[in-house]
């Protein structure tokens, strides 16, 4: 029972989305709309291969908007290559950016628009509404069903200097514009399909489980479970663009959600997974991703046990304690299905890496681990994961990742 007027909260959502099949044919119109007359095009070499750039080109062509072509960004990009778009952006005059990509395009694209407007490097604005200008507008075009950085406020670039992640926020961020054209997901290999389909997962089911949510939050990240789930496998293995629409629109509501309630343990704990050694988002939150659901469902019964309906678990006649680990089973064999990886392997994670990836995780970006120093098992971790965590726990779930699991 409330007995006090204190929660608060907003849900916040900046961005047009338009989808659906030949929506990028929308790309020059939209650009207009917002009053733009020169495009920064960003992508990188695999997306302008895949023949997608030209169509986007074509668009602004025929709707009369002049462009410039940035098409070198990296797989995990970071401040370098912001400050290379924005010179460029800035040289050839541009007043808008289109962003044609996965996860690491789009956030680089949006790092240049607030290195444009707002000057310095994409580094100093680490942390929260650090920008005090808007960035130029910029339109977001997935060619994945991942990150959902399409309508994200965070800009989540590769700190080369601390070596993990540095995250920007502000509600500026947003892009004006997330244009979903499903027809863009179908080059996609069944690996890349997987790995970003499964961080999608990931949003949607870490922003049921934190102290955030609301019934706004719940809604969309429950029916994002529920999309991902009954239609990743059709997605990744054959042509079936009504799965590719459905994991394509339920990544986007999964970073909707996820942008207001928050993560939890899994995306915390991967950040440093990812920046000291080479490891794919998706596939850095698809191994945590069992063993922090685990960890949660002492706190999570009830809500764990929506989540294995939403997997399509059958709950007649189970109580909710029965039903409710349930939805961990449904995972595991939605990952074996995939034949995902089921825990970190050596040597390409370092297993001694352990306490400096929990201490780095414990203290966010900006966390350097001191080896003389001694950490308390005991400190609690600064998350809005359903489940309060202590150092002590992150160290035990890395151990965890690294031992495997068996499918039920
Ligand atoms: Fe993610």
């Amino acid at each position: 029972m409330r007995t006090a007027d204190t929660n608060t909260r907003v849900f916040y959502l900046g961005t047009k989305i338009v989808h659906g099949l030949n929506s990028i044919g929308e790309t020059g119109p939209e650009f207009k709309n917002f009053g733009g007359t020169k495009a920064l095009v960003v992508t990188d070499n695999g997306v302008r291969n895949a023949g997608h750039v030209e169509k986007v080109l074509q668009s602004l062509e025929e709707a009369g908007v002049a462009y410039a072509v940035f098409d070198e960004v990296e797989e995990d990009p970071g401040g370098a290559t912001v400050g290379k778009g924005a010179e460029l952006a800035s040289s050839e005059r541009c007043d808008g950016i289109v962003v044609v990509g996965g996860g690491s395009p789009i956030c680089a694209g949006r790092g240049i628009g607030v290195v444009v407007t707002n000057g310095g490097k994409i580094r100093d604005y680490t942390g929260l509404n650090k920008a005090k200008k808007p960035p130029l507008p910029l339109i977001a075009i997935p060619t994945t069903a991942g990150s959902g950085a399409e309508v994200s406020q965070f800009i989540v670039l590769k700190d080369e200097e601390l070596h993990t992640k540095m995250v920007a926020g502000s509600p500026l961020y947003c892009p004006k514009v997330a244009i979903l054209d499903p027809l863009l997901l179908k080059g996609l290999s069944f690996g890349q399909f997987v790995s970003s389909g499964v961080d999608a997962l990931g949003h949607s089911v870490e922003a049921y489980l934190t102290t955030l949510t609301t019934p706004i939050t719940d809604a969309i990240a429950l029916q994002a479970v529920a999309m991902i789930h009954g239609n990743l496998r059709a997605a990744a293995t054959s042509d079936d663009l009504d799965a590719k629409e459905a994991c394509l629109i339920a990544s986007t509501m999964a970073n909707m959600a996820g942008g207001n309630a928050r993560l939890g343990l899994v995306h915390l704990m991967t950040n440093p997974v990812e920046g000291m050694f080479k490891i794919s988002h998706g596939i850095a939150v698809g191994i945590l991703l069992p063993y922090v659901m685990e960890f949660n469902l002492p706190a999570s019964h009830v809500r764990a046990a929506s989540l294995a309906r939403a997997m399509g678990e059958n709950d007649s006649g189970r109580s909710i304690e029965d039903l409710a680990p349930r939805a961990l089973i449904a995972l595991k064999r939605l990952l074996a299905d995939l034949c995902f990886p089921r825990k970190y392997s050596e040597p390409q994670i370092d297993r001694k890496s352990i306490p400096q990836m929990a201490a780095m995780a414990m203290g966010g970006q900006y966390s350097v681990y001191d080896p003389d120093k001694e950490y308390s098992m005991t400190a609690l971790v600064p998350t809005a994961n359903i489940r309060k965590a202590t150092m002590g726990d992150l160290i035990r779930l890395y151990e965890k990742a690294f031992e495997g699991w068996e499918c039920v």
